[in-house]
């Protein structure tokens, strides 16, 4: 081509070495021995030689070895064979500057003839500047690569056919499907389970904000089905004219981000709802945070807490021994638990069960404490009434062993008891017939007589204590059983000085009893209170109130004296069969156990109450019939 180009411009010479001197390429002639015949200004500065060192020098000293020394040789061989591998083929060669430095050049060599002369005519560019750019190139390309292949982040590249056209190893790894299955594949065939529809309306939403990368999380299938969660990114591809060429996807797997953010809410919901009150202060123990559960306990609102110490529940009935163990526990085990006494917003001491841990960080220090506590009162009022329970039930236990063998103890009493009775009566009916004053007789008798009436009142109670739990109970007009039980008592209380008070509302009220059981109860407290003034010595008004009080399920009946009342310390035994503080002969200690036993079989409740000097109130609480029976 060189050839032709300088036939052409044959006769313009001055055009021809205008072009020449001026070209930006070197543009050197040897001769067919190799010698140098013309070597433009380009080649001057290229290589940095003369016009005059350059012509008639060999070629072969623009070159480093090995070419040096071979040139000559190659010349030779192709104008013998005219084989050459390098004439009309542009290729790069390594040349070798005046100073010895060696580049890399770009060559277009060709032959011409001028006259009978073998002409060669070289054009050479320095393309080390090229080739560096080649290499930087070449090498950021790899690096692009390698941080495809090395980045964490999902990557998915596709262009503007829609077509996968990038697909790196972690999105590999993530969806298990590798690139050589997917490249050039559409991208809505690649085979990722993930919520589509989320995952194209975010592609089309970022092509429709024109250049702007578009973020969403969406649910997919991991390899191995399990469920979780990615965030990805589109970023559009756009070509400097502004046209879309697919885009860069990319996402990471926030699974785990998402799990902690739902720890996180769940903490909070818990903080929020729970029953315990929470407390959450700073190193200094300045509280930062309370829950609303905390609010309802003390009644300390959030405003008012928060920037306080804890110290303002201070109740004052723990010492100061006491915080000093605790804040020693913390200290050592970084928490402390245990029942604690604090005191309400308004003033009222409440027990609460209280769990304190101290948190630190990575340096140790307490950052915050976290206190956990749960009011305890009902718990506290709940264990009080398990153990009154507990001590019912046992005197029911008493109870019904003491019943058997009262059974047995009457049964043999009895008997022998009647015929005394009757030997008396008729021991009696002798005398007076005989007319034997026999006076000293005759009060011997009515002892014996009122001796054996009492033995068999005795038995009579323990059998009525020892009556198993068939009797019937039924609705009982608790009025009529209370008008009933006090004409028993007639003048007795009169004699006595005692006045008897009854306050009972109008109308029928209906109980679950057995009249005469429930007699029998009213006539034991009446009796009971009316002994009662026996002991005292003061003249204080002797009163007896009986009372009922109608609710809807319940009734109560009241029993109260103004007597001496029962010490605190005895409190606990009255209703035990056989105790008494009576003298000798005069009670049996059986009264209220019977009371106890029969108001249990009512389903009802016995409770005392009793200052001591200043009289005592028995306590009846009996239930209503179902549906109100009247
Ligand atoms: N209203 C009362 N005031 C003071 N003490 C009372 C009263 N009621 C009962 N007590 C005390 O309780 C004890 C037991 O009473 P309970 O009725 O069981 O037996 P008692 O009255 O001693 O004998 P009994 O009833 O068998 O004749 C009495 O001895 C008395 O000490
Ligand atoms: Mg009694």
């Amino acid at each position: 081509m060189a050839r032709l180009r300088y036939k052409t411009f044959r006769g313009n010479e001055s055009y021809v070495r205008a072009v020449v001197d001026n070209a930006l390429d070197a543009i050197i002639t040897i001769n067919e021995k190799g010698f140098i015949e013309s070597f433009n200004p380009a080649a001057q500065r290229i290589f940095g030689y003369s016009l005059e060192e350059a012509l008639g020098a060999n070629i072969s000293l623009l070159m480093p070895e090995p070419y040096k020394s071979q040139h000559d040789d190659y010349i030779k061989r192709y104008l013998k064979t005219g084989k050459s591998r390098f004439l009309g083929v542009p290729r790069e060669v390594l040349a070798m500057r005046k100073n010895g430095s060696v580049f890399t050049a770009g060559i277009s060599a060709s032959e011409m003839r001028v006259g009978s002369q073998r002409q060669f005519i070289g054009v050479m560019r320095d393309i080390t500047d090229r080739k560096q750019d080649e290499e930087k190139l070449r090498n950021a390309h790899m690096e692009i690569e390698r941080l495809f292949s090395a980045i964490s982040e999902i990557l998915i590249g596709v262009d503007q056919e829609q077509r996968i056209s990038r697909w790196n190893k972690a999105a590999e790894e993530t969806f298990g499907i590798s690139e050589i299955d997917v490249l050039g594949k559409l991208f809505t065939e690649c085979g990722v389970k993930w919520d589509w529809e989320k995952a194209l309306a975010l592609s089309s939403k970022c092509m429709r904000k024109s250049g702007k990368a578009c973020s969403a999380e969406l649910a997919y299938q991991k390899l191995g089905g399990e469920n979780s969660y990615l965030r990805i990114t589109i970023n559009p591809i756009i070509t400097e004219f502004g046209r879309f060429n697919g885009f860069l996807l990319h996402g990471n797997d926030i699974t785990e981000q998402k799990k902690s953010e739902d720890q996180l809410n769940l903490a909070s919901t818990v903080y929020e709802y729970a029953l315990d009150g929470i407390i959450v202060t700073d190193g200094d123990a300045v509280i930062r945070s309370v829950n609303p559960a905390f609010t309802q306990i003390t009644g300390y609102t959030a405003k008012e807490a928060i920037g306080e110490n804890p110290r303002i529940l201070k109740s004052g009935r723990q010492d100061e021994d006491f915080y000093q163990q605790m804040w020693a526990s913390l200290k050592e085990k970084g928490q402390w638990k245990g029942e604690i006494w604090n005191k309400r917003k308004n003033g009222e001491v409440y027990p609460e069960w209280l769990a304190i841990t101290a948190i630190k960080d990575i340096s140790g220090k307490t950052v915050k404490y976290i206190s956990v506590f749960r009011d305890t009162t009902e718990i506290k009022r709940a264990e009080e009434e398990l153990l009154k329970q507990s001590e019912r039930l046992s005197q029911a236990e008493k109870l019904a062993a003491i019943g058997e063998l009262a059974s047995g103890v009457a049964h043999e009493l009895n008997q022998p008891l009647n015929h005394i009775n009757i030997t008396c009566q008729l021991l009696n009916k002798i005398a007076e017939k005989k007319k034997i004053d026999k006076s000293g007789l005759l009060e011997e008798v009515r002892v014996i007589s009122e001796n054996v009436e009492r033995a068999v009142e005795i038995i009579k109670n323990l059998r009525d204590f020892s009556r198993k739990e068939s009797s019937e109970i039924y609705p009982v007009n608790v009025g009529k059983a209370i008008r009933n039980s006090i004409k028993m008592f007639g003048s007795q209380l009169k004699v006595r000085n005692i006045s008897l008070i009854v306050e009972i509302p109008p109308g029928r009220i209906m109980v679950i009893g057995a009249a005469n059981r429930l007699s029998q109860v009213i006539i034991n407290l009446i009796a009971n209170a009316r002994d009662a003034f026996d002991t005292i010595e003061d003249d204080r008004q002797k009163k007896i109130l009986i009372k009922v009080e109608d609710s809807a399920d319940e009734a109560v009946i009241t029993v109260k004296d103004s007597g001496p009342g029962i010490p605190d310390a005895i409190k606990k035994e009255i209703f035990n069969p056989f105790f008494t503080t009576k003298p000798p002969g005069k009670g049996t200690g059986i009264g209220l156990s019977i009371v106890y036993k029969i108001i249990q079989e009512f389903g009802g409740k016995l409770e005392v109450e009793s200052q001591e000097g200043s009289g005592a109130a028995m306590i009846l609480t009996l239930l209503k019939p179902p549906g109100g029976v009247q």
